[in-house]
Parts: C-alpha cells; sequence; structure tokens
C-alpha cells in the first residue's frame, strides 16, 4: 500500500452483503478501520487492530475522524458571468420566474453576459464557487454549457470547464446544455436551433472530447420533447450519455421520454407522474433532486418522493448552482433542504450525494462508495456520526478532502 489511513470512523455508503444494490440500507459504518491506497485506489478496507503498520513509511492518523465517500455535486451551471440579483428582486415583488424568462432575462440574461466574458474571466468566476462546494467536502462536480448558445461560445464554456478539472483536487464531468433555451439568432426558429445543435455543435463538441453528456431542457419555456428526443440521438449516435432537466414547472412527459433513451439521470422532476416514476424504474435512471431550486423559486409543487422510495429510484441531490434559481454553494444546505422540505432521511441524503449521485454521472462503478477498487476519493469530518451532515449547515466541521489519495486540507 502506498498510503494508509488509521483510526477512522467509516461511512462507506456501501451496500450491505446479501442485500442487493439498490436497497436502502444503512451507512455500512465500520468503527476503528484502516483504508489502504495504492495508486489512487482503495486496495484495502480492515480494522485498525487488524493490520500490523510497523515501519510504513506513510501512515495517516485520522484520530477517529468520521470518513464518508467525497461529496458529488452532479448538476451545476458553475460557470457563466454576471448575476441576477435584479430578478430576485423582482420575484419578491411577485414577478414569476417563467414571465422575466419570457421578457428576455432569465437564462437569456446570463447569457448575454456569458458571450461578453473571457475564458479567464469565467474561470476566476468559477473558481471562486467552487471553493464554498469544496467548503462542504466535494470532490467531484458537474458542470454544464449552456449559456453561451452558440458554438464558439457553448465551446468555450466547456473549455473552462475542463480546466477546472486539471486542478489536482477536483474531478469534472462537463455537460453539453445548448438546448438551455432558444438564443436570439434563432427567434421563431426552435427547430433550425435544434438542427444547429445536432448537425454541427455536437459533433464538435464529441470531436473535440469536451463533454462527457448532453443535457435538454425540456419545458414549456425550454423545448418539447419532439425537440429534445432529437437532440438526445445525435447525442447518442456520438457515444455521449444523456441525462434532462425534466418536469420542473409542467409535466410534459420529459423524463419518460428520457429514461426511455437511457438517461443516466433525470432532474428537478417535481411534476413527474407515476407512469414517470415507472419508467425510471424500468430505465435504471436516477432521479435527481434539485431542492436549492425548489427552494430559491418557492415551489409549492413536491417531488413525488414516496413512490420513488417505493419504486426503489435512486435518488440523487445536487446543487443546480447556478445564477437565476439556486445561488447557493453548499451541498450541506442541500443535504439539509432535502430533509427539511423533501423529507429525505439524513441516510438517503447522504447517499443522494455519494453514491447515486455518482450513478447519475454514469460513475457508479469507480465513485461514490468507500470500496476497494474505487477511486480513493473522500471527505473527512470532525463529526461524531454521519446523520450531523445533514443536521447542521455552516458550522466548519471539514478537515480535509482526499482526491485520488492526496489530501487537501481545510
Ligand atoms: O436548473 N431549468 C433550467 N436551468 C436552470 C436555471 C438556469 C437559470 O435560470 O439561469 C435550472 O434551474
Ligand atoms: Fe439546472
Amino acid at each position: 500500500m502506498d498510503r494508509v489511513l488509521t483510526n477512522l470512523k467509516l461511512v462507506t455508503m456501501q451496500p450491505i452483503a446479501n442485500q442487493s444494490a439498490d436497497e436502502n440500507n444503512g451507512y455500512h459504518i465500520i468503527d476503528n478501520a484502516v483504508i489502504g491506497i495504492i495508486n489512487g485506489k482503495i486496495s484495502y478496507i480492515g480494522s485498525s487492530d487488524h493490520v500490523d503498520l510497523h515501519g510504513h513509511p506513510d501512515v495517516i492518523d485520522c484520530q477517529q475522524a468520521l470518513v464518508t465517500p467525497g461529496i458529488i455535486d452532479c448538476h451545476t451551471h458553475l460557470i457563466f458571468a454576471g448575476n441576477r440579483a435584479n430578478e430576485f428582486e423582482q420575484r419578491l415583488q411577485g414577478v414569476p420566474y417563467e414571465t422575466i424568462a419570457k421578457a428576455g432575462g432569465g437564462i437569456l440574461a446570463t447569457v448575454q453576459a456569458t458571450r461578453a466574458a473571457s475564458e479567464d474571466e469565467l474561470y476566476e468566476l468559477a473558481i471562486d464557487r467552487l471553493e464554498g462546494l469544496k467548503r462542504d467536502g466535494v470532490t467531484s462536480i458537474e458542470i454544464k454549457s449552456g449559456y453561451g448558445l452558440t458554438l464558439e461560445d457553448e465551446i468555450k464554456m466547456l473549455r473552462v470547464a475542463k480546466s477546472i478539472g486539471e486542478l489536482e483536487d477536483i474531478k469534472v464531468s462537463t455537460t453539453l446544455l445548448a438546448a438551455h433555451a432558444l438564443p436570439p439568432e434563432y427567434q421563431h426558429n426552435a427547430d433550425g436551433y435544434i438542427d444547429h445543435i445536432c448537425t454541427e455543435i455536437i459533433p464538435v463538441v464529441a470531436a473535440e472530447k469536451l463533454a462527457d453528456a448532453v443535457d435538454v431542457f425540456c419545458e414549456n419555456i425550454g423545448f418539447s420533447n419532439q425537440q429534445c428526443e432529437r437532440v438526445y440521438a445525435a447525442a447518442l449516435a456520438h457515444g455521449l450519455k444523456i441525462k434532462g432537466h425534466t418536469e420542473q414547472l409542467s409535466n410534459q412527459g420529459g423524463s419518460q421520454l428520457a429514461a426511455s433513451m437511457g438517461a443516466t439521470s433525470v432532474d428537478h422532476i417535481e411534476y413527474l407522474d407515476d407512469a414517470g416514476v415507472t419508467a425510471l424504474q424500468k430505465s435504471g435512471t436516477v432521479a435527481t433532486l434539485l431542492p436549492g431550486a425548489f427552494y430559491f423559486l418557492r415551489e409549492t409543487q413536491y417531488p413525488p418522493i414516496d413512490a420513488l422510495r417505493k419504486a426503489k429510484v435512486p435518488m440523487a441531490i445536487a446543487s443546480d448552482f447556478n445564477p437565476g434559481t439556486s445561488p447557493i454553494a453548499s451541498m450541506r444546505m442541500m443535504m439539509n433542504l432535502a430533509c427539511t422540505l423533501f423529507r429525505l432521511t439524513p441516510e438517503e441524503s447522504l447517499r443522494g450525494v455519494t453514491c447515486h449521485a455518482a450513478q447519475a454521472l454514469g460513475l457508479g462503478e469507480s465513485r461514490g462508495q468507500i470500496r476497494v477498487g474505487m477511486d480513493a476519493d473522500l471527505a473527512i469530518w470532525q463529526l461524531e456520526h454521519p446523520t450531523e451532515l445533514s443536521y447542521r449547515i455552516g458550522v466548519p466541521d471539514l478537515l480535509a478532502r482526499v482526491v485520488d489519495g492526496e489530501f487537501f486540507y481545510a
């Protein structure tokens, strides 16, 4: 073993032996544990009592700290310029999100600011926001484009996301979200824009390996099912994963469409109906809850948590960090909101930001659990019990993050 961590209270988030992997069956805590790491991967998990570490050159005594898998934020719009505090003000005076969007504000306001910004400016802005997330133990993050809406500007955003991924203390998955809003150049020609995405943007993004997945905003203020289906087909033809912003403001059946085409996740899903839940159950698609956007927009329609639970659909939780609906760079806050607003248990909430978040990114085989063979991505906390992660907000409980076996102290 290259490195050994001893005296850990390990919260593996592994399914307990003899139960199927999708059972929601406990944190799987191991007291007084040891982890061995070789080449950035977990090579050994055992009890401190049973290993002789005498003379080992790299032993880190964690003094009974709580160790969870590194936190994974599987849905963010981290890269953009400007902010929309003015719209926050407008909404508090009673103007709805959709009305602001239809009047050219909303996503398009951020598009204007983002197009005008350089790669360097976008990088610096995103790095600051990322600091907030890291303080909550984040080791992996998904970052979407979607505020460029031209080939050149979407690529610019994805390049910035890729360069953030070159930092050694964070892993980045990138997602093309060109179908986020209709750009002014294509006003009254949504199908023309969809053609452009399918025949020009996706092929270039795939060829330059700038994205792992393709996302769409399937909504009455976004794109229709037929349009989303075309984007998904083009993405799949280019070997990219697919996912969707679906059933956020209305029920369009977008989740069912995404599930039928093999989406790794559908996100928001406040308006998901029973047929949608069944579709996710069949396809193994993750239901990603975005409680920050729900809270910030003061939504009243709740995602169908009980039905998802009964159907054993894995539920992930993400920040959806963005300037319009969730300017909140805190995964602890998201975990707390998932419990207080959506009535998830703290254990479901931790699964939501670890193993299920990894699954939402199609990375469930290598991240999101503390398990032999998986990446040594960990969060080390000054806490007694994992329930406290969802319970308390704003206290600096994080001691360190570990990414591929390397330590980054808080
Ligand atoms: O996930 N729903 C669409 N996209 C974002 C909001 C983007 C924005 O308002 O800038 C979301 O909520
Ligand atoms: Fe989003």
